[in-house]
């Protein structure tokens, strides 16, 4: 059974669909435009170059510090396997992709869900085609907001609602926690409580959801490009 908060992300979103038009604009200030977006897109560049070397120098003080994998794990998970939303996941993880649920009348989206993983799994799946143990998945949903750009009807991360985390574990080493099992912590996170999660038990609270997705570790791997080999 699926409870019922869950199934309120179905219902209780999209009442605010586009009212407003962007103006057309002259060709002048569409030529304003373009040279803005080179702006931002070289000013891109150079930040993404400084987050991929900071995830270098991360990557390297993890390692002398004692295993990626098992800092990602103590990051997020106490002693009894309760978990909570990693600190600084949107600098220091990487983007595996992103979902849109479309909204039940009119155009646009309901939802944006985006998804991040912790350091290192990506590449570690692309060389053994599995995720790596203390792999952490993060799953934002934002309440879509929908209006017309430039580009047309434009779907974009509105408000917060919170996260999904799942945490790699194939040794089930919290038996007595019901929100561990298949090889993964389960857990949801209100937006206003990112410390402690509402969920009770991972085979209500989400496990019959990710059935379909079982054959691939219970991930929905086809939406992240980053994992494609
Ligand atoms: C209503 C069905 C449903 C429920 C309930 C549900 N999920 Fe999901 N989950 C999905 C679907 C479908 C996707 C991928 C598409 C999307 O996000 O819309 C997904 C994606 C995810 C992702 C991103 C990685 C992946 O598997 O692709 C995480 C993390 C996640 N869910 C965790 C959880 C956790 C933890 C719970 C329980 C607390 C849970 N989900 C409950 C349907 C569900």
């Amino acid at each position: 059974m699926l409870n019922e908060r869950f199934a309120g992300f179905c219902t209780n979103v999209g009442s605010a669909l586009p009212t407003r038009r962007a103006g057309g604009g002259t060709s002048g200030i569409a030529g304003g435009v373009v040279i803005r977006r080179q702006t931002v897109k070289n000013a891109n560049v150079v930040i993404n170059w400084i987050a991929g070397a900071a995830l270098v120098a991360i990557a390297v003080v993890g390692g002398l510090i004692g295993g990626g994998a098992e800092s990602n794990e103590k990051a997020i998970a106490d002693a009894d396997g309760n978990l909570h939303v990693p600190k600084g996941y949107r600098s220091s993880y990487q983007m595996l992709g992103s979902w849109a649920v479309a909204a039940d009348q009119g155009q646009g989206s309901k939802e944006i869900h985006a998804v991040y993983a912790s350091p290192g799994v990506i590449d570690s799946y692309l060389k053994t085609g599995r995720f790596p143990e203390g792999a952490v998945l993060v799953k934002e949903v934002f309440e879509a907001a929908t209006e017309q750009m430039t580009t047309g009807a434009v779907s974009r991360a509105g408000t917060l609602k919170g996260w999904f985390i799942m945490l790699k574990d194939s040794s089930n080493r919290n038996p007595a926690n019901k929100l561990w099992g298949d090889g993964w912590g389960w857990s949801w996170f209100e937006a206003n409580n990112p410390a402690k999660t509402t969920s009770t038990d991972y085979k209500t609270d989400c496990q019959s959801c990710h059935a379909p997705a079982q054959a691939t570790d219970w991930v929905y791997v086809e939406g992240y490009p980053p994992l494609k080999r």
